[in-house]
């Protein structure tokens, strides 16, 4: 490992910030009888738990321990430091440790495909994929996309995303996860988690928690905004909110054995998310039974000691309080604080266990591991191995060009971009065309951008085709299929005529080809992305929910000259089809939820009726935007700016349900070109169910593994002679003066108040197994329905089940909750029979008081049906 020179002043520097820390102040996660700092981290390897996961968790913990135990305390702290910025061929590189024969290892974006790259696939956006509600298919989207990044020798996928949930429909990032609804998003999750870790790859939980809007999401972004010091936001959220709507798509992450947890950049209920005790600690690592690590967003961890005594296990990319500034929080900062007794030696090995056990429970050994055989900063073949150093580096080959891409993610990306697209309108059963002889495109969405795919880095612009957002969730197109060239091809083999214009401005273009056509298909639509690019005076979050570029002006126009006029909507989210959804010359709309790469095929596919169109809308969209109960936070009323999360547990159609607001098109809605009927529904209370109020206490945590380790004399810990020492790659050796400097005192660092070094016993009741107590996920309800085709075309039908709980004195209920889904393909005449099993965590509200998932008692309502409106009652049952 390698050193720089001039880190022995800036440590001393950077020393007054970590040591420091950040404010912990009281916020509202309860009814104030919780206490919001919770200390120790616990320490990994202790859950009694006997779930098939954990056994797997027990098991990589004894050969963590068994490799951790034989490093050194230079060791262990590269192992949870990055280098820096640039400083190697990933978004994120940890230090290696040639003793060991332990590579750096390589963590990389994105959640829809390899960032940075060539030769891989974009594959549909979370949001493409939810859209489909195919639980297979979200498995084996996570197994191709965990294949392609093994291919190129990354060993953490930084995704999937689930946060953003979408509390405000403008949020930047809502399309990286897979829909506005808890259940659904912790479904998407578990199933692209467990997808990604049966071929090996770590993959990453992201964002802990609260991330629901660029905006003001770190400080450095919020510069401008008339506060000399800004803050990131606070996000404020009540305890059930934050277990129901927020952490539930964690737990079933963790569930699924999720091996990394990525700590937002925003603060949680006033506390920085990455030196939240609270909520790390408390939340994710005692009541979810987090087994692996959380490594910061890059550059969310504020602080050096809180940090870590909060729980966090890594920091990303290693750089400190600015972009690449090569001055770590971590790193020589972590040895130096180990040295002088701020942090304790345990926790440093819990630290590195934690990282190890991720890697061997996916059965990754990083030390046989494919190395990096690309570099995320340039495509050439040869070039500097640590670019973001001002130092002379070692030269050499970074790219390989390694084609990643396999028959398994051809076929993904593209059954995914057909079956996510949503069909929300069809006049007279207009749809699937027949007999065109006289089409006309219209719309720049519908053909290339004149500078190619990858025309602007990380897709920070809306020109062409849009099949992604932006940001670190981007990724470099092999190709992109625009629906233009895929229907023109058709035009070409099927004989009808084609023509287009790509320019959304010129209205008597388009009227004029609307005037001579027998069918006018009309593409517009609608973009966000990451905060650190502004796309046409988009901060990342959208500003409104208009289409972009003239769109409505462009359909209207075309619909007073084209009484066949199709809509095709290329989204982030939900858009105002206000202006023109009633017109009756508008005989078709199709929504496309950024499918990647294929989506010019999915959009095919279901125009021309190759395929029958089975996507679903994973949210609402409104008539007004101000029926949503939330919208971004677009000024900075206050160096920290406070977002209120005052609609609780009421997003998205619990809030429109709640409120009577009739939506455009609610939740679960999408049409196909057949129909389906759902009968002879029963639902039954196992009669061995467990209806206690709250579930059985879990096992006790077993003693903790200590390690036997011991501080190395200050003088070992000292940049050794030989080895280079690159200008602002980050090295965990100190300086001799620093290393002289050293006094041991655990009492000298200001700790936060309540802070304790005694590791419980008792886990949480909610806790003692990953993902939460195991008894939360016994079944309790059985409900099973008929659904048959009745149509003459075969399909696919979503069927959907809702929930609606007991009146309760104290506690109110959404109307309906989504607690089941399952897809089910069907020839003509075909029945089949759907099955749900609801778990005890789904018939449960979490109590603040109790601080527990607690059985309501009364009646229990179940709906089941085609949308979150559709009101077959299925059945009741009650628990006494
Ligand atoms: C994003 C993360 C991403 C990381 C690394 C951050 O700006 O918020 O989602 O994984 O960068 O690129």
């Amino acid at each position: 490992m390698i050193l720089t020179p001039s880190l022995a002043l800036i440590i001393t520097g950077v020393l007054v910030a970590t040591l420091t820390g950040r404010t912990h102040s009281a916020r509202i996660y309860s009814n104030s009888t919780q206490k919001l700092e919770s200390f120790p981290s616990p320490i990994g390897g202790r859950l009694s738990s006997q779930t098939e996961l954990d056994l797997a968790w027990a098991d990589a913990y004894e050969q963590a321990w068994d490799l951790v135990s034989q490093m050194t305390l230079l060791e262990k702290v590269n192992l949870t430091s990055g280098t820096g910025w640039e400083m190697g061929p990933c978004v994120g590189n940890t230090g290696e440790i040639p003793r060991l024969n332990f590579p750096s290892l390589c963590l990389q974006d994105g959640p829809l495909g390899i960032r940075f790259t060539e030769l891989n696939s974009v594959f549909p956006a979370g949001l493409a994929t939810g859209a489909t509600w195919n639980k297979a298919l979200m498995y084996t989207r996570g197994q191709a996309l965990g294949q392609e990044f093994k291919a190129k020798g990354i060993n953490v996928l930084l995704g999937p995303s689930m946060g953003p949930l979408g509390r405000a429909p403008e949020g930047g990032r809502n399309w990286e996860g897979f829909g506005t609804d808890p259940y659904l998003q912790g479904i998407g999750a578990y199933e692209t988690v467990q997808g990604i870790q049966d071929v090996g790859v770590v993959a990453t939980a992201k964002h802990f928690l609260l991330n629901e809007q660029e905006h003001f999401r770190q400080a450095a972004e919020s510069s401008g905004f008339g506060y000399s010091d800004p803050m990131a936001y606070s996000g404020n959220t009540d305890g059930r909110a934050l277990r129901e709507i927020y952490a539930w798509p964690f737990a079933e992450a963790i569930r699924a054995g999720a091996g990394a947890v990525m700590c937002a950049y925003n603060a949680v209920n006033d506390t920085q998310a990455c030196e939240n005790s609270y909520l790390l600690n408390h939340i994710l690592k005692d009541e979810l039974g987090f087994q692996g690590y959380v490594m910061s967003d890059w550059l969310a961890q504020r602080s050096g000691v809180n940090s870590v005594i909060a729980g966090m296990d890594m920091s990303m990319p290693g750089d400190g309080e600015s972009w690449a500034d090569g001055i770590p929080f971590l790193a020589a900062n972590l040895t130096l604080a180990a040295l002088n007794g701020s942090i304790p030696l345990w926790r440093i090995d819990d630290m590195a266990v934690r990282i190890l056990a991720a890697h061997y429970l996916v059965k990754q050994n990083p030390r046989n591991y494919t190395k990096p055989n690309f570099s995320s900063w340039t495509l050439v073949d040869n070039d500097d191995l640590y670019p973001g150093s001002p130092s002379k580096t070692p030269y050499g080959l970074v790219n390989q060009h390694v084609d990643a891409r396999s028959s398994l993610s051809r076929r993904v990306t593209r059954q995914i971009a057909t079956e996510s697209m949503v069909l929300v309108k069809n006049q007279n059963s207009y749809l699937p065309l027949k007999s065109v002889k006289r089409m006309s495109i219209i719309g720049s969405a519908a053909g290339p951008f004149s500078l190619g795919p990858n025309g602007c880095e990380n897709r920070g612009c809306n020109n062409g085709t849009l099949a992604t957002g932006w940001g670190s969730g981007s990724v470099n197109y092999a190709y992109l299929a625009t629906p233009f060239e895929v229907i023109n091809m058709r035009a070409f083999s099927e004989g009808f005529g084609i023509d287009y214009s790509f320019d959304d401005y010129d209205l008597d273009s388009a009227t004029v080809l609307a005037e001579a056509s027998d069918v006018a298909i009309v593409f517009v639509t609608s973009d966000s992305g990451e905060g650190f690019l502004t796309v046409e005076d988009n901060l990342g979050d959208r500003n409104d929910l208009d289409l972009w570029h003239n769109g409505d002006e462009l359909i209207t126009t075309v619909a007073s000259s084209n009484n066949n006029t199709i809509v095709v909507i290329e989204s982030v989210g939900g858009v105002n089809m206000e202006a023109w959804i009633d017109n009756e010359n508008i005989t078709a709309v199709l929504y496309a939820l950024v499918p990647g790469q294929d989506i010019g095929f999915g959009i095919s596919d279901v125009l021309f009726g190759d395929a029958n169109p089975s996507g679903r809308l994973p949210f609402t969209v409104a008539r007004n935007k101000s029926d949503y109960p939330a919208t971004v936070e677009y000024t900075m009323t206050s160096r920290q700016p406070q977002l209120n999360f005052s609609e609780g547990i009421f997003i998205d159609y619990r809030h429109f349900d709640r409120e009577s607001i009739e939506p455009r098109y609610e939740f679960g809605f999408g049409m196909s070109y057949t129909t389906f009927e759902i009968s002879n529904f029963s639902v039954e209370l196992s009669s061995d169910a467990n209806t206690d109020l709250e579930a059985p206490l879990p096992g006790n945590y077993s003693n903790p593994t200590l390690l036997n380790s011991s501080l190395p004399n200050a003088t070992d810990t000292v940049y050794p002679d030989d080895i280079p020492r690159y200008k602002k790659f980050i090295y965990p050796y100190l300086t001799s003066s620093e290393a002289d400097g050293i006094k041991y005192d655990e009492d000298a660092y200001p700790y936060p108040s309540g802070y304790n070094t005694t590791q419980k016993s008792v886990p949480h009741p909610a806790g003692g197994a990953s993902g939460g107590n195991p008894a939360l996920f016994d079944y309790l309800v059985n409900a099973t329905a008929q659904v048959g085709n009745t149509g003459n075309l075969s399909g696919a039908e979503v069927v959907q089940l809702y929930l609606s709980y007991p009146d309760l004195l104290n506690v109110e209920f959404p109307v309906k909750s989504l607690r089941g889904f399952e897809k089910i393909s069907l020839q003509p005449n075909e029945t089949s029979t759907v099955q749900f099993w609801l778990t005890r965590k789904d018939l449960s509200y979490f109590d603040v008081v109790r601080d527990n998932w607690v059985l309501p008692r009364g009646n229990f309502s179940v709906y089941i049906g085609n949308s979150s409106r559709s009101n077959a009652l299925a059945g009741r049952f009650s628990i006494d």
